[in-house]
Order: C-alpha cells, then sequence, then structure tokens
C-alpha cells in the first residue's frame, strides 16, 4: 500500500494543468484554464480546469476531480497505478506503507507480550511469596483469613504478597532472564535518581487485575494494617497493556456468571468483589473506586444491559457519582441501585450477613435509579418549591436519557407520586427535554447549512406545504391554540409554533388567504400581543374574517392533513406539541431536500466562469447533511403510546 503522506506529496508534487495538458491543449480563461474534453466528443470546449485547487470538472460531460483521478479516467488505470505513474513523472518517491507499519505493529505487539510475560512472572512471584516465604504466611496469609478469605478464594483471585525487601522482585525476574526496562513499563520497579533500581510493591497484599481475557495487566497492593501518609491501595501505573477506564475489576472471573444471570453487580473495591464472588453472588465487578468510563460500559454491555450499582451508604459520595450513573443510561443500560446501611459497603455488609440474607437484602432494596434519585433529591429540598422544580428537572433529564419509551412512561408515573405532580405536568416537561436534545442538533445543522448557502451566494429555499388541507390545517390549529387560555400549556404551544414558523423552516404558505393568515399572526406575535378570540372577526378585512371562520368551523385535525405524510400524528391537546414537531422535522428535511436540487440544477446551469468549485463542495456538504438527517431524529412519548418520527 502507499502510504497517506505520499500520496498528498504526489498531489502536491502534479500541477493539474500539467498533468492534464498532456492530453489536451489548455488556454487560459480568468482562473480557469479550459480545453476540449478527453472524455467525450466535442467542439466548443467546456472542460475546465482550476490550477490553484488542483481540481478539474467537464461541463459536457460532468466528469470531475483531482489529478489522480484524471490520470484514472483517461488511462484507465486502477487509483494506485495512476498514483505510480504520477510519482515516476514528478519525482516523488513513494513510501509503501504495508512493509514499514507491518514491521512498527510486529514490535509493539512483541513489547506488549514482554509486558504480559513480566507481569505473569510478576503475578506467579507474589503468590509464592504469600503462601511459601516465612512473612508470606505468617502476615499476609493471616490478614487475607481475618477478612474472611477462604484457602480457595485465595487461589481463585491469584492474591499474593510483595514483601518488604525493595529489590525482591527485580533480583528474581531479573535472575529469570528479564529485562529491567520491561519491568519498568509493567510498572513493577523503578529507578530512582540516583540510577538505583526498586519494587514498586513493597510489603503489601496483592491483587492481580487481568484483562476480560484472564491476563494479569496490572496489580494492586493494599496495606495491612494502617500506615501513616501511606496511600491505603497502590496501583500499577498505565502502560501499554493497561489502560486504567479500559478494565473492571473482576470481569474475567465474573463474565459468564454475569451472562447466565444476565445482570452484573457494580461495586467500588477488590474486596467487594472478591467477597460477594466468595459469597455465591459471582456477576460481581469493581469500578476501583473512580467514575465510570464510557469504555467500562461497553465492556459490560457485552455480558448484560441489567446493572446494579451498589453504594456505599455516604450521601456525599452517592451525590458525586449520579452523574456517572446518567452515562449508563445513556448507553442505554437498566440500572437499579442498592444503598448500604450507613459505614457498611457491600464487603462488610456480606461479611456480616452471610450469603443468603445478603442476597435477599440485595433483593428487596434494590429500587430503580431514577426513583432512588428522586427519593434522594425530594428529601433533600424538602418542601422548598423553587429547590423541589430544580429537582424535577434534574430527574427529568436522566429519565430522558432513557430511549425505551414504554420504561420511560412507567417511571414517569411512580414519578409523578412521588414528586405530587400530575402525570401530564411530567409528561409534557419531559417531552420538552427530549425533544430539545435532538431539535438542537437539527437547528444546528440548519444555521450551518443556512451560512454555507449564502457563501456559495444560493438563495436560501423555503418551503411549503403539499397542499392548502395542510396550510389550513397548521393555521386552525394555531389559532385555536393562540387563542385558549385555558391551561398553562396552550400559550407555549402558541408561543413555539410562531418561533418555528418564524425562523426555524422559513415555510411559505402558497393559498394566499392562508399566507394573509399567516402574516397577520405573525405581526402579532412580532408585537408581542395575545391572540385573542375576535382578532379575526373584529376587523375591516371581511375576506380574511370569513375565511379564518370556515377554517376554524371544519375542524381540521392536523393527523388529517399530515397523514399521507406518514406522520403519525395525535390529536390530543397534551400532544400538540409532539404534532408540531414532527411537522417541522418533515419540513426541515424537506428543506435540505429542497436545497439539494436547487443546488444540483445551479450547477448544471452554471457556466465555467462562475464559481463552480464552491457549489461542487457546497453540494457535497448537503449531501453528507442529507445523510445524517435521515437518521431517526428521535422518540417522543405522546400519552403513553410512541411517536418515532419518520423519514
Ligand atoms: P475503599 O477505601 O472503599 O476500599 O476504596 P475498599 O475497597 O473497601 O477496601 P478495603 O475493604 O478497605 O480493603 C474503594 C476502592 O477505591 C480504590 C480501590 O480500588 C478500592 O478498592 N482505592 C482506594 C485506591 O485505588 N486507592 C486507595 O488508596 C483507596
Ligand atoms: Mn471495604
Amino acid at each position: 500500500m502507499i502510504a497517506r503522506h505520499s500520496i498528498d506529496q504526489v498531489l502536491e508534487s502534479a500541477p493539474i494543468e500539467d498533468v492534464v495538458g498532456q492530453y489536451l491543449t489548455l488556454k487560459r480563461r480568468g482562473v480557469n484554464m479550459i480545453g476540449l474534453c478527453p472524455f467525450h466528443d466535442e467542439k466548443t470546449p467546456s472542460f475546465n480546469v482550476n490550477p490553484t485547487r488542483g481540481i478539474y470538472k467537464c461541463f459536457g460531460c460532468g466528469k470531475g476531480g483531482n489529478a489522480i483521478q484524471f490520470v484514472m479516467d483517461v488511462e484507465q488505470l486502477p487509483f494506485a497505478e495512476a498514483v505510480r505513474q504520477l510519482a515516476k513523472r514528478f519525482g516523488v518517491e513513494l513510501a509503501e506503507t504495508g512493509q514499514q507499519e507491518q514491521e512498527e505493529e510486529q514490535e509493539a505487539q512483541r513489547q506488549r507480550e514482554n509486558l504480559f510475560a513480566a507481569l505473569a512472572f510478576a503475578g506467579d512471584y507474589f503468590v509464592k511469596q504469600l503462601q511459601e516465604s516465612e512473612k508470606g504466611k505468617a502476615i499476609a496469609l493471616e490478614y487475607f483469613y481475618e477478612r474472611g478469605f477462604t484457602t480457595e478464594t485465595i487461589r481463585r483471585w491469584e492474591l499474593g504478597y510483595s514483601d518488604a525487601n525493595w529489590s525482591g522482585l527485580l533480583d528474581a525476574a531479573v535472575k529469570a532472564g528479564l529485562e529491567k526496562e520491561v519491568l519498568a513499563s509493567a510498572s513493577l520497579v523503578k529507578q530512582s535518581e540516583s540510577g538505583r533500581w526498586f519494587d514498586m510493591f513493597r510489603n503489601r497484599v496483592m491483587f492481580p487485575i487481568h484483562s476480560v481475557n484472564g491476563r494479569i495487566v496490572a496489580f494492586a497492593g493494599r496495606l495491612m494494617g494502617k500506615a501513616e501518609g501511606q496511600p491505603k491501595y497502590v496501583n500499577s501505573a498505565e502502560s501499554p497493556v493497561y489502560h486504567k477506564s479500559d478494565h473492571l475489576f473482576g470481569l474475567f472471573q465474573a463474565r459468564n456468571s454475569i451472562k447466565k444471570a444476565d445482570r452484573v453487580y457494580l461495586t467500588e473495591g477488590y474486596t467487594d468483589v472478591i467477597t460477594l464472588a466468595q459469597a455465591g453472588i459471582e456477576n460481581v465487578v469493581a469500578s476501583s473506586g473512580t467514575a465510570l468510563t464510557e469504555n467500562q460500559i461497553r465492556l459490560l454491555r457485552r455480558f448484560t444491559s441489567n446493572v446494579t450499582v451498589l453504594y456505599d451508604g455516604d450521601q456525599a459520595g452517592i451525590k458525586a457519582s449520579m452523574r456517572g450513573i446518567d452515562l449508563l443510561l445513556k448507553e442505554d443500560l437498566n440500572v437499579r441501585v442498592v444503598l448500604f446501611p450507613q459505614g457498611e459497603d457491600p464487603d462488610s455488609y456480606c461479611q456480616s450477613l452471610g450469603g443468603p440474607a445478603f442476597t435477599e437484602f440485595l433483593q428487596k432494596t434494590e429500587k430503580n435509579f431514577i426513583l432512588f434519585k428522586a427519593d434522594l433529591l425530594f428529601a433533600d429540598a424538602g418542601n422548598d418549591p423553587i429547590r423541589r422544580a430544580e429537582v424535577i428537572r434534574d430527574i427529568l433529564q436522566s429519565l430522558a436519557l432513557i430511549r425505551d419509551t414504554i420504561k420511560r412512561v412507567e417511571l414517569l408515573k411512580e414519578l409523578a407520586g412521588i414528586a405530587g405532580q400530575s402525570q401530564e405536568t411530567l409528561l409534557y416537561e419531559l417531552n420538552r427535554i427530549v425533544r430539545g436534545n435532538w431539535q438542537k442538533d437539527g437547528e444546528d445543522t440548519q444555521r450551518e447549512i443556512d451560512r454555507i448557502a449564502e457563501q456559495a451566494q444560493l438563495e436560501p429555499v423555503s418551503v411549503s406545504f403539499s397542499d392548502e388541507h395542510q396550510e389550513r390545517g397548521l393555521l386552525a390549529f394555531m389559532i385555536r391554540f393562540g387563542t385558549l387560555r385555558t391551561g398553562e400549556e396552550e400559550p407555549m404551544l402558541w408561543e413555539i409554533a410562531m418561533a418555528e414558523l418564524n425562523e426555524g423552516t422559513d415555510i411559505v404558505f402558497n393559498n394566499p388567504l392562508c399566507a394573509r393568515t399567516f402574516d397577520a399572526l405573525r405581526s402579532l406575535h412580532a408585537a408581542n400581543q395575545p391572540l385573542t378570540d375576535n382578532f379575526f372577526t373584529v376587523t375591516d378585512d371581511t375576506e380574511l374574517s370569513s375565511f379564518v371562520s370556515d377554517v376554524l368551523s371544519r375542524q381540521y385535525t392536523l393527523s388529517d392533513a399530515w397523514a399521507k405524510n406518514d406522520i403519525q400524528v395525535l390529536t390530543e391537546a397534551q400532544n400538540a406539541l409532539e404534532e408540531l414537531t414532527s411537522i417541522f422535522n418533515h419540513l426541515r428535511r424537506k428543506k435540505i431536500e429542497l436545497t439539494i436540487q436547487d443546488s444540483l440544477s445551479r450547477l448544471a446551469e452554471l457556466g465555467p466562469d462562475e464559481d463552480w468549485e464552491q457549489l461542487l463542495e457546497y453540494q457535497m456538504y448537503l449531501m453528507e447533511k442529507r445523510r445524517e438527517l435521515t437518521e431517526p431524529l428521535g422518540t417522543v412519548v405522546t400519552n403513553y403510546t410512541s411517536v418515532q418520527t419518520k423519514q
């Protein structure tokens, strides 16, 4: 394979006008050069070359591209051959990847294998120290027994002991033929400023950390008892085989059990995992005291989508880790939590209750995360209405991360009870958040497209409705919600609809009376005036007033008007916003579609003297956006069913 940088170098070294000039005569015309197209028969030249950008385009047959593409087309060569030919002609020495990269990759792999070997050696060494050395047996093994670990558990988890000697492991490893540098990059030994080498782990009980495939990638060493100024655990530093955020302690041992139980218990500590596994709860892993990372979550998701987080009973810690749990929700996992009594962690509590009672405790206490969070935060907020409102928003934000709408609604119902709010109010708020999350993306895209269109000097396109029925339907809808003042929601609907119509999509009404009605609404909105019942009736414009009363009398429903666009629309007032949203999203996509068509036809019309390069680039950008926008935008819960916005 030819290296990427060589290809770039070829493109830089091969002037397009020289490459093309070999096959046809080019004449300068403005910034471009022009000639007779080699790809089709023509009498007047329509083949354009832009030397600055290194591209060509024929306005007769449409072929276009860079120097490499030209050689491929004209010589009928595959890509690599075209590059080689150009390289030869313009004196570029091609770097072939493959060879060099392969060698580098092989070297890296060799290094990783060396690290694994050193880590495996250290693992054995620590186990031997624990099981065979006098101090290991007397102090470290005793320590594990005191913590309630059985002989079988100690063997299964390959627990070990690092002696107090400054170079026990180092000496043994060097004697066995391992290199100091390799030991150092596995962070097993270190070199002091003065050049002396020494062990990283000294006089600690050792917990090996395995990759999901069972190779030792790191260690944690725990103090036995207390020592002033020393950390309780010392952990291996990152290395080419150990990235902390990619591993979970215990996953290798737990993976089959996790699959079988279709659930994983997530704890914080090494000892939590070991104790629970010993008690028969084997589907347990530890995050090792840090916030969960996305990689860890993806790793877990290979085995289950049900996570139960086991929390030590300390409130500050719990609140701090709630954000991390949002991450679990976002990755589409079902999250439950168990809170432990003050001062207990899973290890200590399991040791004191025993396996069966502990399992029962888990099953009894386990609670959906959202509801758990609600209980906790509402208790905290007390009766303060402002804080309660904040709590609701906070929880709804978590809830909005759950993609399964049925689940979302079930939780919402329970939440309504806890919050002392109606389900409708919460549903409305929730949908605002959900919609906000994905609408923001859509609007950003829209703005970007408008900006580029302006640069490319394209007039912004407007979208119109498919038929008058839709126009009337939307207007009737807006007037109804603009004038209704029975609840809190209607004025908001009117606001949102107006804002969308004004800014979001540049919608054009084709029927002149519809357009006039809309203009009247728009001026009203611009003047910050409310829409009153008699706004359209008490007016000199009798044509308009009779039109509006006709519109209103016919009981248009949006559902009818949009049914044929395959947009599923619901009819209840509470769901009006959802209806509007799907309509506006449909219009947004339609606008992009129209913009693409528009720029396509302009591109076809454009003469060679005009700025076709920019339009070509714009075209490609739009196509990409269209691809992005045809991804589903999201699902909104409406009245306990779900509406998928369709493309
Ligand atoms: P804890 O302090 O809760 O320890 O830290 P623990 O797991 O209950 O351990 P024991 O029962 O006292 O032996 C939880 C986790 O945080 C990480 C470790 O992964 C630990 O298991 N930790 C804690 C460290 O990495 N370094 C420390 O100094 C302390
Ligand atoms: Mn503990």
